[in-house]
């Protein structure tokens, strides 16, 4: 996991913004399409604000582009908590981005059906196997989790691609839908986006020794490349 650390969450947001704009052409260039999962949260609001203002909307090839999310809380997708209501208020209204190319997981299903139905829209889109997205964007809680995946879960040895989750004493309480980390590690790009004081001790910790490390899923998402954008001097 290659570290950056900017000089704030602005210099951050904008870092992670620019990956965004440049992992696209990357992808065109090597097939002619663009695939992303958005990081849920409140950290990315500042990047997917940057994604939607000029210059970096007109550098994006919407038209191109397939959305999915690495997570979402089991709502409805109006809700105040839904991660897709929050991207799709700062960003996904404000592209040219075709409403086909946006794959929401369906929070406000049953949750085995929703996984399934996360699954089917993979395969949809990248047919049989395990998907390689272009690049996945996520963030990271205090507690080292990242996605849905929280420490101490059975979440973090899923071998599928996606589960459901009731993770205990996590703030809000709901079920989640979750990426798990066979399909994040199968990502050609993953950057991380974890800025704030709060994230501080968990980050240093995870540049600690391999046991400190095995204990937050964060630190066992190792894709074929893997940033992680703060602004703390770890
Ligand atoms: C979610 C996210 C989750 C989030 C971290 C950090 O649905 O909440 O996917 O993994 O990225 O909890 O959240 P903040 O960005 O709000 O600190």
């Amino acid at each position: 996991m290659e570290i950056r650390i900017l000089d704030d969450h602005e210099a951050a947001s904008r870092a992670a913004a620019d990956l965004f704009v440049e992992t696209s052409h990357r992808a065109l260039e090597r097939s002619g399409r663009f695939t992303v999962a958005l990081a849920g949260g409140s950290t990315p609001k500042r990047a997917y604000e940057l994604l939607a203002s000029d210059p970096r909307w007109r550098a994006v090839p919407w038209d191109r582009t397939h959305v999915f999310f690495g997570d979402e809380r089991m709502v409805e997708p109006d809700h105040e908590l839904s991660n897709y209501r929050r991207a799709k208020e700062v960003l996904l209204d404000n592209v040219p981005l075709p409403k086909a190319n946006i794959h929401r997981m369906r929070g406000e299903l049953e949750p085995e059906s929703a996984v399934n139905a996360c699954e089917a829209e993979l395969h949809s889109v990248f047919g049989p196997g395990v998907p390689e997205f272009d690049l996945v964007l996520l963030g990271m809680g205090a507690d080292g989790h990242t996605a849905s995946i929280f420490p101490g879960t059975r979440a973090v040895a899923e071998s599928c691609l996606v589960t459901s989750v009731r993770p205990a004493d996590v703030t809000p309480d709901v079920n989640r839908l979750t990426f798990c980390l066979p399909l994040l590690n199968n990502a050609a790009r993953v950057v991380f986006l974890a800025t704030g004081a709060d994230k501080a001790q968990v980050l240093a910790k995870m540049r600690g020794t391999d046991t400190a490390r095995h204990l937050f899923p964060a630190a066992m998402v190792n894709a074929r490349e893997t940033l992680l954008l703060t602004d703390q001097p770890i």
